[in-house]
């Protein structure tokens, strides 16, 4: 049986985890949450480095064969750093400009995402490869991640703050919102329903975790490493602070 090691800031990689459930529903799961220093999204990338090796230290100490950082903010600083340090493989996740770029009618995206994410070395790169293809228009979603750690995903006040960062991609002619932040799609309907008032055809918002969940298929079975099949699985799920939204969110998964 595969035992996979998945972490973030806190609950937002649990809409990783719910991917990874769907597709190897037999295998063991440890997620971690760093609650007690989340949001990572405003911190230097040398503390998420010291987060992103102290976590995936303890989930090999709890016999993890491989790791999925559910987190872009840990995977644009810290993936090369674990990467390097580790004898284990690491899939990690990125905002979804591909997809966005490969789909877009109108030739221009919309990226949602940290601060440390849209200011990373790995970021820029992903904008030279696709920025020639189209438009990028990017913001931070200020508020998302403090909204969803506190289980607040729908009601006025998320469609307000909803508004305040997604509105101005909108406005740029966006058809396609490339999610970068692992948090966000826990407000997708908040997200569907302030786009919809805006008149862009046809818009939609990706969210990549499907493509990590994929990736971390292909990469167990690269290693050889053994399935147990089955849809009887299990989730443990560990926290550095805080627990309450994260049990009541994985519940409702
Ligand atoms: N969920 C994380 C991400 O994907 C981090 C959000 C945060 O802690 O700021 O970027």
């Amino acid at each position: 049986m595969a035992r996979i090691g998945i972490f973030d800031s806190g609950v937002g990689g649990l809409s990783v985890l719910r991917e990874i459930r769907k597709l190897l529903p037999g295998e063991a799961c440890v997620y971690y949450a760093d609650t007690a220093n989340c949001p990572y999204g405003s911190k230097t990338r040398a503390f998420i480095i010291g987060r992103a090796v102290a976590i995936t230290q303890l989930l090999l100490d709890r016999g993890c064969d491989i790791i999925v950082v559910a987190c872009n903010t840990a995977t644009a600083a810290a993936i090369a750093t674990l990467r390097a340090r580790f004898p284990v493989r690491f899939v990690g996740i990125e905002p979804a400009v591909k997809p966005a770029a490969l789909t877009s009618r109108t030739g221009t995206i919309g990226v949602l995402a940290t601060a440390s994410t849209l200011s990373s070395a790995k970021y820029r790169k992903m904008k030279e490869t696709y920025g020639d293809k189209v438009a990028i228009a990017e913001g931070v979603g200020q508020g998302f991640v403090e909204l969803v750690e506190a289980g607040e995903l729908t009601g006025p006040r998320a469609e307000a703050v909803v508004r305040a960062s997604l509105g101005p991609l909108l406005e740029a002619g966006a058809d396609r919102i490339a999610l970068g932040c692992t948090h966000y799609p826990f407000l997708l309907p908040t997200l569907e329903k302030v786009a919809a008032a805006y008149a862009v055809p046809d818009i939609r918002v990706i969210d990549p975790a499907v493509a990590v969940a994929r990736q971390l298929a292909k990469v167990l079975a690269e290693e050889g490493i053994p399935l147990r099949g089955g849809a009887d699985g299990t989730t443990e799920l560990l926290a550095s602070g805080p627990d309450g939204i994260l049990k009541k969110l994985f519940q409702t998964l």
